[in-house]
């Protein structure tokens, strides 16, 4: 790596598009903090994406350079990580290279379309020992500190039931990134997935570890490309709990985000977006706001937690891990498994949903009951370690007992 404690991290970029401009924007404004090259496929929009930062003189921060050759990146010895936002359907070829050229990753959410890719590049990246994060930065947004303490500080009782939504109306476009099958698109993949990463955070805070629902039950709208353009789905897990969502691409909602307990509620607005203020409203008592402002667009929380990971020589980060990335994948299938909301480049792939009960192993050729206990912990029948059958836990392989013969075709 390039930069030590005391020098610049420098980041390079795929994919110069909306979204990096807020990760750029970010970089830019954080001190210690710096984007050293841009890849796009178009080098004109890659020069127009990378002039934007070289305004700062003050800051000491060089101008970023720019190419249309992914090599070049890769090869670059002055970058520290790489920030991918492609597509969707696009993110595993990216991963995959960064990772070939030890090149730390932080990819944009959702890791990878699909659970069976996500567990190849997880692989990859424990082969490789090279950092891999999918980035969820409302995860890091400080409103959410305040939420962690009520949580965990049991104020509203044992959580009973969490409610979500995350909705606005695009334009029916076939061919854009939203609607379009062959880019991974769909609400779940896109919106959906900041429920359900934040219903699986308020679980890990609640109750020590987020349990595996016992059944998943989605109902969605599907757009004419096939896709979903709207989805509401609850998942259910052991003591009664269930988690509740709506996401599409069709309709406003508060996209606010309320967690009930048996002695109060903790409610967030906008949370899935840029959530500043949090309410606790216990039994008979008078609400309780608190608001926690970002420090710039709220991209510098999950940028701060990827530098810290990557210059401590971690490989994935404890705020979001590789098993909290792989279960959310594994939920997404199953929603779009009921839906009937199929990708191209899984056609002809053999069937990996499996049902939404504890299944530990999730290769195709396994049945869901392949695990036995072997010296305490569970191995299955393909050889790979899991957690102990039962637990009613997440119980996916670790990933880096896959062999890294199964990262084939992305
Ligand atoms: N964190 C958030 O709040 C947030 C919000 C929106 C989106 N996202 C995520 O960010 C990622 C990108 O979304 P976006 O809205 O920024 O998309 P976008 O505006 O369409 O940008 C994507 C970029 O990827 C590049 N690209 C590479 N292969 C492509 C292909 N086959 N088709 C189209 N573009 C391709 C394009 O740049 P070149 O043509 O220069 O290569 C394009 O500018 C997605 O994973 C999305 O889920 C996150």
């Amino acid at each position: 790596m390039n930069s030590t404690l005391n020098t610049t991290f420098t980041w390079g970029l795929i994919g110069p598009g909306k979204i990096a401009r807020q990760f750029a924007d970010a970089v830019h404004r954080l001190p210690g903090s710096q984007l050293g090259l841009v890849y796009g496929r178009d080098l004109a929009k890659a020069e127009a994406f990378a002039a934007q930062w070289t305004r700062n003189d003050e800051s000491g921060k060089s101008a970023p350079r720019f190419t249309a050759d992914l090599q070049a990146l890769l090869d670059d010895a002055t970058i520290d990580a790489i920030y991918i936002a492609t597509p969707h359907s696009q993110h595993g070829e990216a991963i995959a290279a960064c990772l070939a050229a030890n090149k730390p990753v932080l990819c944009e959410k959702p890791l990878v379309p699909h659970l069976a890719l996500g567990q190849r590049v997880v692989a990859l990246a424990r082969e490789r020992n090279v950092f891999l994060m999918e980035a969820v930065w409302t995860r890091f947004l400080p409103i959410y500190r305040v939420v962690q303490d009520w949580l965990k500080g049991g104020v509203i009782g044992r959580v009973t039931h969490i409610q979500s939504a995350f909705c606005f109306t695009a334009p029916y476009d076939p061919n854009s990134r939203l609607y379009n099958p062959a880019l991974a698109g769909g609400s779940v993949l896109d919106l959906g997935i900041y429920n359900l990463t934040m219903t699986r955070w308020v679980l890990q805070q609640a109750l020590g570890e987020c349990p595996e629902p016992l059944s998943i039950q989605a109902s969605g709208v599907i757009a004419p490309t096939g896709v979903d353009q709207r989805v509401a789905a609850t998942l259910n897990f052991p003591g009664g709990i269930a988690s509740q969502f709506t996401c599409g691409f069709d309709s406003c909602a508060d996209n606010g985000l309320r967690i009930f307990g048996e002695r109060g509620v903790i409610s967030v607005e906008k949370s899935v977006s840029a959530g500043t203020e949090a309410t606790l409203l216990l039994k008979g008592e008078e609400a309780q706001r608190v608001t926690r402002p970002q420090r710039f667009n709220g991209f510098e929380g999950e940028i701060e937690e990827a530098q810290t990971c990557i210059r401590a020589g971690l490989i994935e980060s404890p705020a979001i891990s590789h098993a909290d990335t792989l279960a959310t994948l594994g939920w997404m299938d199953e929603i779009r498994r009921q839906l009937g909301v199929r990708y191209p480049f899984e056609q002809g792939q053999r069937e990996a949903h499996v049902p939404a009960t504890s299944t530990p192993c999730r290769r195709p050729d396994q049945r869901p009951d392949a695990l036995s206990a072997v010296g305490g912990r569970a191995r299955c029948r393909c050889g790979v370690a899991g957690r102990r059958p039962g637990a009613g836990v997440s119980a996916w392989h670790r990933a880096g007992d896959l062999r890294p013969a199964a990262v084939q075709a992305w």
